[in-house]
């Protein structure tokens, strides 16, 4: 019996022994750096392409960049509370030491691309954007090197803290970069529209990732794998970190949108305004993208399977 006793306390030791030991190493030990590629970028700053550029950052980039003076300077992204730590975006604007003025176009293409910043660390898992097109993000550079008034050098700066979570998440290689793998990828041609209206929802303004049942749960390179795609419940933080559970999407005529005209979808994305005439939180964002790209989401959107998905909190 005391041979047992002694045993299982030398096993304890040794237990909490090396959970002590995994934890220093956790918070001790440098963050995990990735190698770095500058991937070729062909930049043109014609004005399609600026304008195109300019839809992507203000649209989508904005909603997450865009800081208190107006710029994007980078703003308070996820608060302590919320268990990664005190996470800021970063200030993406022109500065030349505190902004993209540090960045080479190559390097601002790989972070897109594998979420893997020019200092070789993991700009968490909130950002990566493995399917847009090579013309597209060649588009996003052109106007964030632009003198487009929200790029103009702003000196704020911000650090992010992570939390012990989140610290753990990335050195035991739960958040890791996106492999890259070098292929061309081509915008499909706006005439096929289901094809261009997935590609915009998916790849370019990530409707899904939002509308899909959980942020942890997403498929980022193969999105339709994502549970619950479209249906909605994913619970969405507000700028103020209120959070409202995303809506189905999906062509359910009861829980998704099924039974909404294109005018009414229209209203509701740009305006936040629902058939109904009720206003939907700031959970979602605003989108003035142009009148093509908003057909081809809405053609998209009625392809993907209906699924029936209740949405809890302030959902109806
Ligand atoms: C869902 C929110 C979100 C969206 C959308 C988003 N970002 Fe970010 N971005 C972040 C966060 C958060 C960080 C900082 C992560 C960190 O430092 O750990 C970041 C970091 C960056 C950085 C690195 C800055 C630095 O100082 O190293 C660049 C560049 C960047 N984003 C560009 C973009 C562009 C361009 C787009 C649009 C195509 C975009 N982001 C869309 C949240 C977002
Ligand atoms: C940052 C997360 C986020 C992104 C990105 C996002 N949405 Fe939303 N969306 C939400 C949330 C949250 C709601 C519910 C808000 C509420 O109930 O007040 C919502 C509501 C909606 C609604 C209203 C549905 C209903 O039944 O009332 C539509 C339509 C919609 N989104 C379409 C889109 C489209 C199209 C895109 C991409 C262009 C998109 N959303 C991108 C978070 C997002």
């Amino acid at each position: 019996m005391k041979r047992i006793l002694k045993i299982l306390g030398v096993l304890l030791g040794v237990i909490v022994l090396a959970i002590a030991g995994i934890a220093a190493w956790v918070s001790l030990s440098d963050m995990p750096v990735y190698p770095v590629q500058k991937l070729p970028v062909n930049l043109s700053v014609d004005s399609a392409s600026l304008a195109r550029g300019k839809n992507i950052v203000e649209n989508h980039c904005a909603h997450c960049h865009r800081g208190d003076d107006g710029k994007l300077s980078g703003r308070l992204f996820s608060p302590e509370s919320e268990g990664f730590g005190e996470i800021w975006s970063g200030n993406i604007t022109n500065h030349p030491t505190l902004g993209l003025g540090r960045y080479q176009d190559g390097e601002i293409a790989y972070l897109l691309r594998t979420g893997v910043k020019r200092d070789g660390k993991l700009a968490g898992p909130f950002m990566m954007f493995p399917n847009i097109s090579d013309e597209d993000l060649a588009a996003v550079i052109a106007y964030l090197r632009s003198d487009a008034p929200s790029v103009q050098a702003s000196d704020e700066k911000h650090a992010t803290k992570y939390s012990f979570l989140a610290k753990a998440l990335i050195k035991l290689g739960a958040f890791k970069p996106l492999p890259y793998e070098g292929k061309p990828i081509i915008t499909p041609p706006t005439s096929d529209q289901v094809a261009y209206g997935r590609y915009l929802a998916v790849a370019v303004y990530e409707c899904y990732s939002c509308h899909s049942a959980s942020f942890e749960t997403n498929n980022v390179l193969e999105p339709e794998k994502s549970p619950g795609y479209f249906a909605g419940g994913n619970p969405i933080s507000d700028h103020d970190f209120k959070q409202t559970p995303s809506r189905n999407i999906t062509p359910h005529p009861e829980q998704g949108i099924g039974k909404w005209t294109p005018e009414q979808f229209q209203m509701a994305v740009r305006a936040g305004v629902r058939p109904d005439g009720s206003v939907l939180t700031m959970s979602m964002p605003r989108f003035s993208m142009p009148e093509e790209e908003l057909s081809a989401i809405w053609a998209y959107l009625r392809t993907v399977p209906a699924l029936q998905a209740t949405v809890t909190a302030s959902g109806k």
